[in-house]
């Protein structure tokens, strides 16, 4: 948001003496030395700015300053000239509308550098381009060639602007610059010749010696010296701060700039040194036979030289400074000079060549700064004229008697506009406006200035009168025709008040200027208001050979002589100032009023008593009342409400209405007086200052408590902004730890998958490189095989045409031949049919080893198959029984292996058939399955008694031998186990089952022939038995027996020798019974 800021912001003192309160003179001077003190040189009264020369330099012209008054409002920033430049500038730009800037003030008040400032300013803020730029720097650079010829160094001012100046810049309709026009005024030339005690000549005469090359003030007939020259004076040839050899290489530099060429700036020079070389050629009498003193140059070599400088013939010059030629009415009358003559001839030729080379020089730059004659231009001008001069101390002339004039012109049209303005405003306002009183000037203006009776006129009367004239005749003429002008004062007028005035001496006359009381001396007034120049000299300057020259003295033509004597200085300078007043009346003016706060041209001092007189005398008092007689402060709408709608509830913070409605509101609401204000069509105009203070002390208020406001909002802002950005930045580094930790994240799972992918690719690889190679080999193996097949049907195929096959098919044929051999050979040669035959032929060859065995194998197997075959239901029962004799007694019993060749016969004693047995076979209810003749053994003595054995399918009988008597019938369930030794006796023990009736005589201990017969059918036939337990057969040497009551060990004994080969069986005790058994047996 743009900062809105008035130049009531931190005002030191009052910015705007329109606002003093109380007004009067010396609160008015007050204010403008409290602003002095605090560097504040710029006050406004309105639109006027009041300037008071620093005498320093002060930082407030910087580029940066030029930027801060750019496109501001008026009264927006503190008082400074470049507002006003700024406001000059765009209503030129924007409005159209043509501008002058009036810088008024007296000597040394800081004309000359308030234009500079306002031409810089222009300059910075106008419009850019190769082309503007060198427009804008020809027109900045025009002002030190012309102060450096125009300028001076004068007890009221070291640099004094010595000729009036009025600059014309153009510019297009985009505001850029095009050119401009200057016109010069009235220099003051008498200076050229004789400069007053403390001041000096034109600067650039001192420039020019101190900074031109040796060489080239040589080539000028020059010496450094300023001693060696009468025009220098002497006194204050150097200047404190002024730096005339650096400012000389300045001007050539500007001259180079505004587009001087080389030989026009030699020209230049040439022409300045001629001027001092004239000031040096002296003159000495010469008495004439008529008596007269006849003038002659004392020393030729100053001529010479400046002769040589201008290419004139010396003859020509030294005649001029000797004669005169008078022409009148066709008649040419030549008179001699005199040593005063000629000095006045000499003088009039330098002030002359030097005014006409100013001239010159302005209608160059002009040249050089025109703009292209296009359509209409707008137009600032800027007006820098010498200021009011009075000098209290030595005579005022002619020159000062013009220059206040200008500036009595100047005061006019500035009461004239400034007026004007104020009241059209009000009119514009439609506000009630009544008129002010205020000292007018014209008065004084018609006294100079008057056709019939004005002095001027009164001096060309004179001037152009036949007869003698002197300026004691002018003075006795204004004593007559002026003596009544109330601002005229003389001695001698016809007016007896000044009679007895002192102060006012015989030969001088008084004027009341607006600014002042100037006394003027009349000597010198009429010479130099006819600025005469005597043809001779012209003529002679106009034969020089001198381009230069030429132009300057054009009268000098002999072709051209006019004998009309040229308009009188005076004259011609009303006439130019007559232009210049009517060129800025079409102007909108805009002024500069500067003031000089001391005479010392030093800083930090101000003299009351100076500044108060020209307060008094710019009428800066006057200003300020008719500025406030209306309204004090005047303020668009817009800035108004703007300013102060802070004050108003309904107008803060937004209007939405007009503006001027919405001034209306915030009056009312403030309750001021209506008395206080008016409305005017766009601005609001407020009478007393006082209202516009109160105003201000309600808006500062106001403003501290927004202040309050605006740090709470700021501080919240700042504190959310910083909040703000550390979340901003905290997201920032957020996401670039997300993006680091993803990207780490992400090349880790790329890694991690380049590696599976690489495995998976090189697993894929491999798979494939396998099947390739797989494939390879098939392509190739059923190529191999494709070729072995082709190979082998081709062989095939023609197998029968080689011999290689021959061998093969001998060998199969062998192997075939000895195969059958060895079968044939086989069948003769084969064992019995007996499974017990253990003969098999020898093989007859070696690799026949496992066929050989094999058929060993099948063929016994297949004899074993074919013997039992044979076998009847009888035979196959014997063999059972025999080889459950095997399973009982095989390598248990040493008996057993004689057993195994006895065939099983049973019935050993045919018990069915013989009729012994016949009584007893029919004593047995079921079938004798075993009927053979045993020993029972005596339990006694261990004697044997035969019985005979009958094995039934239920029952063991024993029955006697010889008697057939059953002696015992055993059931074989009584019948618990059988004990037989591991010898080869025949012994064995019946066990009976204890409590059973078989069992009351106790167990029975027989021996038979037949044992393992007779143990295998028990065993077979116990088992059989449906209801009898397997039968136990216990086989070992020792067992015990159940003889009745007591129980019987029976031990087997390998028996001796002696008891030959029978087995005997002895009692040995009640316990023991003993047998022993061979042992070959
Ligand atoms: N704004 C300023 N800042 C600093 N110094 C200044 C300023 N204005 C004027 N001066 C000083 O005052 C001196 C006189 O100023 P300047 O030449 O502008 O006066 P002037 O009004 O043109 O006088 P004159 O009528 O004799 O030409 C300058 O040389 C300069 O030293
Ligand atoms: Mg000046």
């Amino acid at each position: 948001m743009e900062v809105k800021t008035s130049l009531l912001d931190n005002m030191i003192g009052v910015g705007d003496m329109v606002l003093l309160e109380p007004l009067s003179e010396d609160s008015f001077i007050a204010n403008l030395r409290n602003r002095f003190d605090h560097n504040e040189i710029y006050t406004y009264i309105g639109s006027v700015v009041i300037s008071m020369n620093p005498y320093r330099s002060l930082p407030i012209f910087t580029p940066e300053k030029v930027e801060e008054y750019r496109n501001r409002n008026f009264y927006e920033l503190s008082p400074h000239i470049y507002a006003l430049a700024d406001e000059a500038y765009r209503s030129l730009r924007d409005q159209d509308k043509d501008q002058c800037i009036l810088i008024t003030g007296e000597s040394g008040a800081g004309k000359t550098e308030a234009s500079k400032l306002v031409m810089s300013y222009v300059a910075a803020v106008c419009g850019k381009g190769q082309e503007v730029n060198k427009v804008k720097e020809q027109l900045l650079q025009s002002n030190p060639v012309l102060e450096a010829f125009g300028n001076a160094k004068t007890v009221r001012n070291d640099n004094s602007s010595r000729f009036g100046k009025y600059m014309d810049i153009e510019f297009d309709f985009k505001g850029d610059p095009l050119g401009g026009v200057i016109s010069n005024y009235l220099l003051e030339k008498s200076r050229v010749v004789k400069q007053p005690r403390g001041e000096r000549n034109f600067h650039i005469f001192y420039q020019l010696l101190s900074g031109a090359s040796d060489d080239t003030l040589k080539k000028l007939k020059l010496d450094r010296d300023f001693s060696k020259y009468n025009y220098l004076s002497l006194d204050s040839a150097a200047v404190n701060g002024l730096d005339d050899a650096a400012n000389f290489r300045t001007v050539r530099n500007a001259m180079q700039i505004v587009g001087f060429m080389e030989d026009e700036v030699q020209s230049v020079l040439e022409l300045v040194a001629a001027v001092l070389k004239l000031g040096n050629i002296e003159f000495k009498p010469e008495s004439r036979c008529n008596g007269n003193d006849e003038s002659r140059i004392k020393d030729k070599n100053d001529l010479k030289e400046m002769c040589e400088l201008l290419g004139t013939e010396q003859t020509v010059l030294e005649r001029a400074f000797s004669y005169r030629t008078v022409e009148a009415k066709q008649e040419k009358v030549c008179t001699t000079l005199n040593v005063a003559q000629a000095y006045y001839a000499r003088d009039a030729l330098a002030k002359n060549l030097y005014s006409r080379l100013f001239s010159w020089l302005v209608t160059r730059i002009n040249e050089s700064i025109k703009a292209a004659p296009k359509s209409r231009h707008k137009v600032m001008g800027v007006l820098d004229i010498y200021g009011f001069e009075i000098f209290e101390d030595r005579e005022n002339s002619f020159e000062q008697f013009i220059i206040n004039y200008c500036n009595e012109k100047l005061q006019q049209i500035f009461i004239e506009l400034t007026l004007r303005e104020e009241q059209e405003e009000y009119v514009r306002e439609g506000i009630e406006w009544t008129n002010i009183e205020y000292f007018n000037n014209a008065i004084i203006c018609d006294l100079i200035e008057n056709h019939q009776n004005g002095i001027l006129a009164m001096l060309d009367e004179e001037c152009l009168r036949p007869g003698t004239v002197t300026d004691e005749t002018f003075l006795d003429k204004l004593n007559t025709i002026c003596a009544e002008h109330l601002h005229f004062e003389s001695r001698l007028s016809k007016s007896s008040k000044f009679l007895t005035d002192h102060s006012l001496p015989h030969n001088c006359f008084r004027i009341q200027h607006y600014a002042g009381k100037v006394l003027y001396r009349a000597e010198g007034f009429v010479d130099k208001n006819n600025d005469l120049l005597y043809r001779d000299l012209s003529q002679a300057m106009y034969k020089a050979n001198h381009s230069l020259m030429k132009q300057l003295f054009p009268e000098g033509n002999p072709a051209k002589v006019n004998l009309k004597r040229p308009p009188t200085a005076g004259f011609q300078f009303r006439h130019s100032v007559g232009t210049l007043m009517r060129n800025l009346q079409t102007k909108n003016p805009n002024y500069i009023r500067c003031i000089k706060p001391n005479d010392k041209k030093a800083s930090h001092i101000f003299t009351d008593s100076l500044v108060c007189h020209q307060v008094r005398y710019l009428g800066l008092m006057e200003n300020v009342r008719v500025r406030r007689a209306g309204y004090a402060f005047r303020q668009a709408y817009e800035p108004c409400l703007e300013r102060y709608k802070m004050l108003c509830k309904r107008t803060w913070p937004h209007w939405r209405g007009p503006a001027r409605e919405g001034v209306e509101v915030l009056m009312a609401d403030l309750t001021v007086p209506a008395e206080e204000f008016s409305y005017g069509r766009s601005k609001v105009f407020i009478r007393n200052p006082r209202t516009l203070f109160f105003l201000e002390e309600r808006r500062r208020q106001c403003l501290q408590d927004l202040a309050t406001l605006i740090q709470k909002i700021y501080r919240g802002w700042k504190c959310r902004s910083h909040f703000l950005l550390l979340k901003k930045s905290q997201i920032v580094v957020a996401a670039w730890y997300r993006r680091y930790a993803q990207q780490n994240k992400y090349k880790r799972i790329k890694s991690a998958t380049t590696v599976v992918q690489s495995y998976t690719r090189g697993w894929q690889a491999r798979k494939l490189l396998r099947e390739l190679k797989y494939q390879k080999r098939c392509e190739e193996a059923v190529t191999t095989i494709s070729a072995y097949w082709h190979g082998t049907q081709v062989r095939r195929e023609y197998r029968k045409f080689f011999r290689a096959n021959a061998g093969k098919k001998i060998y199969n044929f062998t192997i075939q031949r000895i195969m059958q051999k060895y079968f044939l050979g086989l069948k003769s040669t084969m064992p019995s049919m007996s499974p017990i035959d253990k003969s098999w032929p020898v093989k007859p060859y070696l690799f026949l080893d496992g066929v050989h065995s094999d058929l060993r194998r099948i063929f016994h197997l297949w004899r074993c198959k074919k013997y039992r075959s044979e076998f009847t239901e009888e035979k196959k029962a014997v063999f059972e029984e025999k080889l459950e004799a095997s399973e009982i007694f095989k390598d248990k019993k040493a008996l057993y292996a004689s057993s195994v060749s006895q065939p099983f016969m049973g019935d050993y004693l045919e018990i069915s058939k013989n009729p012994k047995y016949q009584k007893l076979n029919s004593a047995m209810d079921e079938k004798v399955l075993l009927a053979d003749v045993v020993n029972k053994i005596n339990r006694a003595n261990g004697k044997g008694t035969a019985r005979i054995f009958l094995l039934t399918k239920n029952s063991v009988v024993l029955a006697d031998q010889k008697t057939g008597q059953v002696k015992a019938s055993v059931p074989l369930p009584d019948l618990t186990s059988v004990s037989v030794s591991t010898q080869s006796d025949g012994f064995f023990a019946l066990k009976l089952k204890e409590g059973s009736a078989s069992a009351i005589k106790g167990d029975f201990l027989l021996s038979s022939e037949h044992l393992i017969e007779i143990i295998t059918k028990l065993h077979r036939t116990g088992a059989t038995a449906a209801d009898s337990e397997q039968l136990n057969i216990d086989i070992s040497d020792e067992f015990l027996v159940q003889f009745k009551h007591d129980k019987v060990c029976v031990k087997f004994i390998q028996g001796g020798p002696k008891n030959g080969n029978s087995v005997s069986c002895k009692r040995k005790n009640n316990r023991l019974l003993e047998v022993s058994v061979p042992s070959t047996v």
